[in-house]
């Protein structure tokens, strides 16, 4: 009888280890990576000798989705005159210009960077612009550097998948955008076997991971934005819950 439960168990086991060996051979290699950041996704931008001019070609190209419908995707946010809004990473800033239009000299526009080079750029374009409605602000890789309730609506345009801390974030955006604000991220499909490779590893995780994300952190996804014609990207609206 000892011998039987005895050769019983080691049975179970042994099949048991043999599911565990077989699934993570199936695993596949480039699957959904959300603790995996590719190494130095920020390296560029931090850099003190960045060339901001390469990133203006390259970010403000209207063979880009995002800069081609950027009329759109700013017109599908229904700002009006006294929002408060915050561009997260806002890069060159195209989308904070377009922001400080839509919300007057009544509103305000936080443009939140990390970057040396971009926030000096920033700092130049307000002055240039006259911008007195748009404040540039030093962020860190772990917090918006944002008041609490202090934003009607949080943009994040190609930025998620570029936060290192992103349960930080995440955590520091829910304080700054007022209860029942709204967030807006625009990120890239991540479909294998659609997506080109470049994107595939350069983004850790696809759409369903990232909506669990900021789900997790206190949001409520109301509805998809549809812009005809964006084809790499996907904008999602959440509001913020209490
Ligand atoms: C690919 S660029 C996108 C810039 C701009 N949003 C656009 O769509 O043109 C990513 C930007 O996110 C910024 N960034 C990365 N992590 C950040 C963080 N935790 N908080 C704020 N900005 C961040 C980078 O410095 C960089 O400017």
């Amino acid at each position: 009888m000892f011998w039987l439960m005895t050769s019983r168990t080691a049975l179970i086991a042994a099949t048991l280890s043999l599911i565990t060996l077989l699934s993570a051979a199936c695993a596949k290699p480039d699957a959904d990576r959300p603790n995996d950041l590719p190494d130095g996704i920020n390296d560029n931008f931090l850099s003190e000798d960045m060339d901001v001019d390469r990133y203006k070609d390259r970010f403000e190209g209207e063979s880009r989705g995002v800069y081609a419908k950027r009329f759109e995707i700013v017109e599908a946010l229904d700002l009006t005159p006294g929002d408060t809004v915050a561009d997260i990473g806002a890069g060159t800033g195209f989308f904070s210009f377009l922001f400080a239009e839509a919300v007057g000299r009544t509103g305000k526009v936080f443009g939140v960077e990390i970057s040396p080079g971009f926030i000096d750029h920033l700092r130049k374009e307000k002055i240039s612009r006259g911008l007195g409605q748009f404040y540039v602000v030093e962020g860190t890789t772990a917090s918006v550097e944002l008041e609490e309730a202090s934003t009607d609506l949080a943009f994040i345009c190609d930025v998620y998948h570029h936060f290192e801390t992103p349960e930080a974030s995440l955590a520091s955006l829910h304080a700054a955008i007022r209860p029942g604000g709204s967030l807006v991220v625009i990120e890239f499909h991540r479909i294998e076997g659609v997506t080109n490779d470049f994107i595939y590893k350069h983004v850790r995780a696809s759409r369903e991971v990232f909506q669990a994300e900021i789900e997790a952190a206190g949001f409520r996804l109301t509805n998809d934005i549809e812009i005809d014609g964006l084809d790499d990207n996907y904008i999602l609206h959440f509001e913020r819950l209490n």
